[in-house]
């Protein structure tokens, strides 16, 4: 695969969580837009991502084109118009025969499609898995890994599989990262049923696959879905939503319509001091300290000896904390990385005020409302 395109976990836009197949190319013009304006391209944002459905029909030699309806200037020009706004381009396809939307998929045709991308100008490629009985996910993605590094564009490879075929196992050196479950829905704590599938909320996620954190890394990431900050869940539930994906080192491609952002959403998604917990060059997966019914604690080891602590309020109602810093110390049950409160004080730095808060001499006690968090920031004195 194409080393060193995502050194810290990729962030962007994609189309699917708010528009689904509703896409055109003046959506994803206008998207690009309020990228650079509302300053979320400042804050690190930078792939434009169009989703399922762009698709028409291939022509008469099997090449793909797009929707001619739906975006009739054709995918270059638009690819064209991302690149010049200082943003990269991304777009969908799937490992088999025909999307998830139904449109055509990639199989028998990768390097086909992949040389076709490239000279499009895609930058980023989210590749999906349904419609794909006999084939085996390792071996498909495989398969357009080498289309796209024979294309000779670099393009990011998102693996899409939902976390089915244990990807964390044999996905490093095929994709940048890889989906870990299925669906996110735009809900705090629930599970949405359709049937031969189901759709989880924020908590849901962050409790599947407790184990996978160690095969996260520079250049491959455990991808917990696109984000949902935006999409109706209270503030508080899209601010634990963003800090627990930071704390996962999760890509983070907002699924808005930022177009259309309350001045809440915008601060959560611009939030440089949680971007900069996600983006840290370590490059660890947090990691969780407390476990409990209604209460955890997450730890993620930052580079320089910092560390992020983010404690979260899973309940709807508020709930008092009290953490010894001095009892508490931190071991990281994968790559070792320890912090001992009683040998080391730390300032701690709070990333949602963005005040200063102390030190780790004295406990910690806070009041956490429903389905919020504390997140902080420890530095070594
Ligand atoms: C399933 C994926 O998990 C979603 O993120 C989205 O890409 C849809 N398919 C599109 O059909």
């Amino acid at each position: 695969k194409f080393e060193g395109l995502a050194d810290t976990p990729p962030m962007g836009w994609n189309s699917w969580n708010k528009f689904a197949c509703d896409v055109t190319e003046d959506l994803i013009k206008e998207t690009a837009d309020a990228m650079v304006s509302s300053g979320m391209k400042d804050a690190g944002y930078e792939y434009i991502v169009i989703d399922d459905c762009w698709h028409g029909e291939r022509d008469s030699l099997g090449f793909i084109q797009a929707d001619p309806a739906r975006f009739p200037s054709g995918i270059k020009a638009l690819a064209d118009y991302v690149h010049s706004k200082g943003l990269k381009f991304g777009i969908y396809s799937d490992a088999g025969w025909q999307t998830c939307g139904g449109r055509p998929g990639s199989r028998g045709r990768e390097y086909q499609d992949a040389m076709t991308y490239a000279s499009w100008g895609v930058d980023y490629l989210k590749y999906d898995w349904c419609n794909t009985e006999g084939l085996k996910a390792e071996g498909a993605y495989l398969t357009m890994r080498d289309a796209l590094y024979e294309a000779g564009r670099p393009i990011v490879l998102s693996i899409c599989e939902w976390g089915d075929n244990d990807p964390w196992d044999w996905a490093e050196p095929i994709g940048h990262l890889w989906r870990t479950t299925g669906d996110i829905y735009n809900c705090f704590d629930c599970e949405e049923d359709h049937g031969t599938w189901s759709s989880w909320g924020v908590l849901q996620i962050i409790d599947m696959h407790p184990g996978i954190r160690s095969a996260a890394g520079p250049g491959h990431w455990n991808d917990p879905d696109m984000m949902e900050v935006g999409n109706g869940m209270t503030v508080n539930e899209d601010r634990a939503h963003f800090a627990l994906w930071a704390m996962q080192a999760a890509p983070l491609i907002a699924g808005n319509d930022i177009r259309n952002m309350s001045p809440e959403t915008l601060e959560i998604l611009t939030n440089k001091d949680v971007i900069a917990i996600d983006q840290d060059t370590l490059g660890v997966q947090g990691y969780k300290h407390i476990d409990e019914e209604d209460y955890e604690v997450w730890v993620k080891p930052l580079a320089g000896g910092d560390v992020a602590i983010c404690f979260l309020n899973r309940t709807e109602e508020a709930m008092d904390i009290t953490f010894d810093w001095a009892t508490n110390k931190l071991v990281d049950p994968d790559f070792g990385h320890t912090t001992d409160f009683a040998q080391s004080r730390y300032d701690i730095y709070n990333v949602w005020t963005h005040k200063k808060a102390g030190n780790t001499k004295k406990a910690l006690k806070a009041s956490l409302p429903g389905r919020d968090v504390l997140m902080l920031r420890l530095s070594k004195k």
